[in-house]
């Protein structure tokens, strides 16, 4: 990782660690006096080492360690156990020019993690950093972090999160960390451990999930067995060991029995879906239950692919995203921002009107882009911009669609601006009326003297075959599903193509509609709406509404990345003018309950009532 990059700068407080005996004194005072429940937030991580964890000296990594379990009698592997396995072994490690990748690798107990860990390192040369493998090394050491964490892991639960998140963020800082890139196994296992990660901006290039079916996965565990001297996992009939004197030498983990393991497989599931939420933009999920090769095949080209992307975006500039955000931005502070403004119900808006909104869209995506989002939305829903309004104006999208183009080619990237094709086939083919003739506006407006269409700036449709090798971000202008037909099957396979670059999606409208044929598409209907769900919001605005009418306006929510989620209401003031005053703000995008409640000043928590006066707005917040 190059010093200076933004997950290298976040980091700072770990980056002084010391290995001194005083700084594991600290971590051991400091953790003698947590209160062990796992559902505690994580404090601020103390400055922490133990010895146990984090070697003095490269002499005292062991060299034979792949994936080092309970039983081990010496202290972890903190230094990667790689270099010196795949150098022994004569493997190949990927060593491509650029960002070293930044994987975390999710799962059910036994899903396969660390043997496709095991794996992964060979090929990868990341490094490899197991919970599990560190807290067994803390019990097996006898130290204190391994006595407290001891019988919370024998008895299937979650050691607390303090404890977990200090070791996992000062793992993370370290130089081979940073130098080699980092595979993250067993961590984040909750939603505050990922919110602990995510409050040091520390996020993964790729999230795999491995899925297994429940029943499998308990015999998986009921027979692993682990060689001591090794770390390599096995399995009585799966994997069996390779000689009588490596079976004889084989042992199992204490938690691994049925009743041990259906405990570990609850709380999982219960974790499970909260995690997601925070990594669904960069979430690949693998079918588990095939031969431990063929998963590997897939984790291979998926991760070969970050890599590739990757390097291709460092070469561009901004090691992130390959984005770099103007030095009038640098601060992230939204101390211009003036304000909502007046006058939304004029039709059509005026120019100023139009530009403060650009503007603002294009600050927030810019920002987005620059913290490493690459699977953005925005929703912006003023009158010119809501087909559903009379006063819709496709000429005002599409200068919002040039605004945000044109910036990013200024900056030396190549936009690919795409608008959807028509649907369908024979006398039913035709495209969203939204869309109808957009292309061409595209293709005919003016982008500057500079000469950017055709150079910076292209034209294209929505499918995998229009993600060209030299793109490096893509605008899709309100892609969105017609009757019968789903935009989302091409979708996918563009964004799969897009690998990590960026993809913006400007008012798409990717809800079911009923299907005339009675097949939509090929993807399940949650499949479908989970990828929808992938894209995450950096601008959302909406004007709320009084029941039945469009006028006048109530008030309005707003979103600009990375900001909460705001919530106006819309007051008359002397001689016919307007003001938007705050009245709450919220961390994700509110229920409808929540809004009605902020508006008649109610406490927040409440027993929710929809059926109240302002139970309307269950339709436009949905
Ligand atoms: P940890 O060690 O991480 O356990 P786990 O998540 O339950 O996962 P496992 O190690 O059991 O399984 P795996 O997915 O790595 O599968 P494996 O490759 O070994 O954590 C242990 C404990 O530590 C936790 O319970 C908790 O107490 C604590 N802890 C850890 N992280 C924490 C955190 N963040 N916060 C709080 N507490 C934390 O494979 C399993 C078996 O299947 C093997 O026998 C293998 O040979 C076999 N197998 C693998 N792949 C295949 C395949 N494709 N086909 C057939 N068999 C296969």
């Amino acid at each position: 990782m190059q010093v200076g990059s933004p997950s290298h700068a976040l980091i700072p407080p770990f980056t002084s660690l010391s290995l001194s005996p005083t700084s594991a004194t600290m971590l051991h005072a400091s953790l003698s006096s947590l209160h062990c429940s796992s559902a505690s937030p994580s404090p601020s991580p103390p400055r922490l080492s133990s010895p146990s964890l984090y070697p003095s000296s490269p002499s005292s990594a062991r060299p034979t360690c792949l994936r080092s379990r309970h039983v081990l009698s010496f202290s972890v592997p903190a230094k990667t156990h790689l270099r010196a396995k795949s150098k022994s072994m004569g493997l190949k490690v990927n060593c491509l020019a650029g960002e070293p990748l930044k994987v975390m690798i999710s799962g059910a107990p036994a899903s396969g993690k660390g043997t496709q860990c095991e794996l992964i390192v060979k090929k990868f040369g990341l490094v490899h950093i197991s919970t599990g493998d560190l807290l067994r090394a803390e019990v097996s050491a006898g130290t204190e972090i391994g006595n407290k964490a001891k019988e919370f892991m024998n008895a299937g639960k979650l050691v607390p999160d303090e404890i977990v998140t200090a070791m996992v963020t000062a793992r993370l800082s370290l130089p081979d960390a940073q130098e080699k890139g980092w595979l993250l196994d067993g961590y984040p296992r909750s939603y505050a451990q990922a919110q602990s990660l995510e409050e040091r901006k520390i996020r993964p290039d790729i999230y795999i999930v491995l899925e297994v079916p429940d029943e499998i996965l308990i015999d998986r565990c009921v027979g692993r067995r682990l060689d001591p001297l090794t770390g390599k996992i096995y399995h009585i009939k799966n994997f069996p060991p390779e000689t009588e004197e490596i079976k004889a030498r084989l042992v199992t983990r204490p938690d691994d029995t049925e009743e041990k393991v259906k405990s570990r497989l609850e709380i999982y599931k219960q974790n499970a879906q909260a995690i997601l939420s925070t990594y669904l933009s960069v979430m690949n999920k693998i079918d588990g239950n095939r031969p431990k090769d063929v998963v590997f095949g897939e984790v291979d080209s998926l991760l070969s692919r970050v890599q590739k992307d990757k390097a291709k975006t460092t070469k561009l500039g901004n090691p992130v995203s390959g984005i770099s955000l103007p030095s009038n931005q640098a601060t992230k502070k939204e101390g211009k921002w003036r304000g909502i403004p007046t006058r939304l119900n004029n039709i059509p808006h005026s120019r100023e009107i139009r530009t403060y909104f650009y503007d603002d869209v294009l600050q927030a995506t810019q920002r987005a882009i620059y913290d490493g989002k690459t699977r953005l939305k925005v929703e912006i829903n003023i009158p010119e911009l809501n087909p559903e309004m009379d006063v819709y104006r496709i000429g005002t999208l599409t200068e919002l669609v040039r605004v945000i183009a044109l910036s990013f080619a200024d900056d030396g990237k190549r936009v690919k601006v795409c608008v959807q094709g028509s649907m369908g086939e024979g006398a039913l083919a035709g495209m969203p009326l939204q869309l109808a003739g957009t292309r061409k506006i595209l293709e005919f407006m003016d982008w500057g003297d500079d000469g950017a269409l055709g150079t910076f700036i292209q034209i294209g449709s929505i499918g995998a075959k229009e993600v060209d090798e030299q793109d490096d971000i893509f605008i899709l202008v309100a892609p969105q599903n017609a009757v019968g037909n789903c935009i989302i099957d091409d979708l996918r396979g563009m964004t799969e193509s897009a690998g990590m670059r960026p993809v913006i999606l400007i008012n798409p409208r990717l809800k079911d509609l009923p299907g005339s044929s009675g097949i939509m598409q090929t993807m399940g209907r949650d499949k479908r709406l989970e990828y929808a769900a992938s894209f995450e919001n950096c601008y959302f605005f909406r004007l709320l509404y009084y029941a039945g009418t469009q006028y006048p306006i109530m008030g309005a929510l707003r979103m600009s990345y990375p900001y909460p989620y705001q919530l106006y209401k819309r007051v008359d003031q002397p001689s016919r003018k307007e003001e938007y005053i705050l009245l709450s703000t919220f961390d994700g995008r509110p229920s409808i309950d929540e809004v009605n409640d902020a508006f008649l000043g109610k406490p927040r928590n409440q027993v929710k009532n929809t059926s109240g006066i302002w139970g309307f707005l269950s339709s436009i917040l949905q």
